[in-house]
């Protein structure tokens, strides 16, 4: 009895020393195997078994139809590039200049397939079909059937939604006249019948259903630009259905970002929605934050970083943090202080990489506990294209950081490493000759 206990107290000590890795809302997030911040915008994320996949669209060169990505994480903040579900082909739905946007994968228990829907459409938006493929695997090639114009309406922004029964549904945005939750058929894959039509311009929609209740989330039609997005719930999938309602800060624009999807998580749900940069649709960062849901009431409030853990469900606030400016660590190759009206201390470690090999290091970073944990590097990159740098710790193998650019305000690229009790050691340098970010400073977790 006493030796259970303690085992239960120290297992809960050791999953608080651990948990601490962070999702940083609007950040770079680089996949830890390609070294460069994560390509899946408009996207949606599978649990399977303990393993969560992270389908969306590669914006890499822009708009149009690249590949659907799939990427995984057993954590929720480190995420590996798996491949692509499905890529350009040189002709049909997914040739050249085509828009599949919002892909979303669902599994069918009795097919034993894992079915994804996705939005198909010409460059000038005027198909307004609904896409579907099969896969065997939730991250694997997936087989492209058809497209459709769902029970003869327009859709463009959609996702899909399953429920207790394992009834399928499509959720599709008919601009003509507004937003339905149409039934599939029981394999998923064809359009049955209409469930309910909601007269309203939303789109971006994603639902989930908590304690009997089902939430349906989007936003209003503002192109690339974000809004306050709404909310509105049904004890019956068919209705009736709510007024709509905003759940993040009026006025916030919902954190200045667009639904994407909602992932049940613990107690609640884990937000995910696109920070979008229509100039440079790469650079879009994703804004995932912990969505309060209760009776029928949804709510959420912004954070610069919060801790997932996937063990307990529990969606925490980002620890305390120290705080280390780029200008005072060591400076050496080419590295240089640099002025900046907007980073703190108004300089910053300009030079990194390059042709003289600049290499930032600081030697006294703190922590009190040994942790797997994310630092956030505060940056600039006046780029129009991702830089990159080579950072290690305590001088252990090297990863590859990306920055997409931001000039103006200083920005945040997730660092996932392994710190040790005391003293640390983070040097930052460059990728083959190329040139780093400007780094304004490094905020570490103090434990
Ligand atoms: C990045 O910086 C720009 C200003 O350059 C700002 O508008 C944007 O909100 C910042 N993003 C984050 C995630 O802080
Ligand atoms: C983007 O364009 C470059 C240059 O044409 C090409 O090498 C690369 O494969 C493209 N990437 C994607 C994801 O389409
Ligand atoms: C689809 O509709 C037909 C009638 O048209 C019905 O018999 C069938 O059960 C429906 N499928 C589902 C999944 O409800």
């Amino acid at each position: 009895m006493v030796a259970l206990s303690k085992f239960a107290i120290l297992g809960l000590l050791g999953s608080l020393v651990h948990a601490t890795l962070q999702v940083v809302p609007g950040g770079t997030w680089t996949a830890t195997n390609t070294g460069r911040h994560v390509q899946a915008h408009g996207g949606g994320v599978l649990k399977v078994d303990s393993t969560y996949y992270w389908v969306g669209e590669d914006k890499t060169n822009g708009s149009a139809f690249q590949n659907i990505n799939c990427y995984s994480s057993s954590n929720l903040v480190e995420w590996k590039y798996e491949g692509a579900l499905l890529s350009r082909t040189s002709s049909g739905d997914l040739g050249p200049d085509r828009v599949i946007e919002r892909p979303k994968v669902v599994y069918n228990k009795a097919t034993k397939k894992y079915v994804l829907w996705m939005h198909i459409d010409s460059s000038n938006y005027g198909e307004a079909k609904a896409g579907v493929a099969t896969g065997d695997t939730p991250c694997g090639k997936f087989e492209y059937k058809s497209s459709v114009q769902p029970l003869g309406f327009e859709s463009r922004d959609q996702g899909v939604f399953v429920d207790d029964d394992n009834k399928g549904y499509l959720l599709t945005e008919d601009r003509k006249n507004g937003l339905r939750i149409d039934l599939l058929s029981d394999d998923y894959l064809t359009v049955n019948s209409s469930t309910y039509l909601w007269a309203d311009s939303i789109e971006a929609p994603a639902m989930i259903k908590k304690n009997g209740v089902y939430f349906m989330f989007g936003s209003k039609l503002t192109g690339w630009d974000p809004n306050d997005n709404v909310y509105s719930t049904a004890t019956k999938i068919s209705g009736p259905w709510s007024a709509w309602k905003s759940f993040a800060d009026s006025g916030s624009k919902t954190y200045t970002s667009q639904t994407n999807f909602i992932l049940p998580f613990g107690d609640g749900a884990v937000y995910m929605g696109d920070r979008w940069v229509s100039s440079n649709l790469m650079r879009s960062t994703y804004v995932w934050l912990p969505l309060t849901l209760s009776g029928t009431t949804a709510s959420m409030k912004n954070a610069v970083n919060w801790v997932p853990d996937v063990s307990s469900g529990s969606m925490t606030s980002g620890p305390g943090e120290n705080i280390y400016e780029g200008e005072s660590a060591t400076l050496s190759g080419g590295a240089k202080s640099i002025s900046c009206s907007t980073c703190s201390g108004s300089n910053a470690a300009g030079y990194i990489g390059g042709t003289d090999a600049g290499v930032l290091t600081f030697s006294s970073v703190q922590s009190n506990v040994a942790a797997r944990t994310t630092i956030r590097i505060k940056y600039l990159n006046g780029d129009s294209s991702q830089r990159f740098a080579s950072v290690s710790v305590n001088g252990g193998t090297a990863q590859t950081i990306a920055f997409v650019p931001a000039s103006g305000d200083p920005n945040s690229s997730s660092l996932n490493v392994d710190l040790k009790a005391g003293v640390n050691t983070v040097k930052i340098s460059g990728v083959n000759g190329g040139w780093g970010p400007d780094i304004d400073r490094l905020m570490v977790p103090v434990s």
